[in-house]
């Protein structure tokens, strides 16, 4: 299966979705996804950056996740919906802090439309990147961690076959607040 494009950049294809890095045209879009989901997402998130929903601030940012997938820190997608009209924006998934050696194992991070969860569409991006974390950059181990009252990222982890390996005390800084995170991983035993 042919992932990249001609610009060697990750482009993920599933039944209904497209998973890539958003180009300039796509700017627009991306900044609609966080304001129209911004009270939903915002127990579950990082405060943002004051400029986070300019054009300059995502300018950066896609370079960055540009520049970090060819250098082999990260993988950090938007989650394209194929629509009728076209391709809407409807996610992330980000495998991030990627260490190769004698680890090969990296972080995972996703987020859904509200209008869009419980759709399967969540599940089907995260099959998809995981297969091409796994199969074609040959990482060995995928972290994903949860707030113990996530209930909904705490099932399709499990539907996904992680397993639970522990609880960190005040792990990550989630809307101003240090929050406990349950600790899961998938490991890849073909690696
Ligand atoms: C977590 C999130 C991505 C889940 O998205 P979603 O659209 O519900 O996911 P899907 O529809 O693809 O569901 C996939 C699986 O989760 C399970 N699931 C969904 N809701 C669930 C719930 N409330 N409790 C238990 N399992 C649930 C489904 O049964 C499905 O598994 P199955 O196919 O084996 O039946 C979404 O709620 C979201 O973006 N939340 C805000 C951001 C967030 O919390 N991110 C994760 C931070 S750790």
């Amino acid at each position: 299966m042919n992932s990249l494009n001609q610009d060697g950049l990750p482009e993920l294809e599933s039944l209904r979705l497209l998973l890539k890095i958003p180009m300039e045209d796509d700017i627009d879009q991306v900044i609609a996804f966080f304001d129209r989901n911004k009270d939903f997402l915002k127990s579950t998130s990082p405060t943002p950056a004051i400029d986070f929903n300019t054009r300059s601030y995502w300018e950066s940012t896609l370079s960055d996740n540009r520049i970090g997938f060819r250098g082999g820190r990260s993988v950090k997608l938007f989650i394209f919906y194929k629509t009728k009209q076209g391709l809407a924006i409807i996610g992330e998934v980000n495998f991030s802090q990627i260490f190769r050696g004698v680890f090969l194992a990296c972080k995972l991070g996703y987020k859904i439309d509200r209008e869009y969860q419980g759709k399967g569409l969540m599940k089907e991006a995260l099959q998809r990147s995981i297969q091409f974390c796994f199969e074609e950059l040959k990482l060995h181990r995928i972290e994903a961690n949860y707030m113990p009252n996530n209930d909904r990222s705490a099932g399709i982890l499990h539907s996904l076959g992680f397993t639970i390996e522990g609880k960190a005390k005040n792990y990550l800084k989630i809307n101003g607040k240090w929050e406990d995170h349950i600790l899961t991983s998938l490991c890849n035993d073909l690696v």
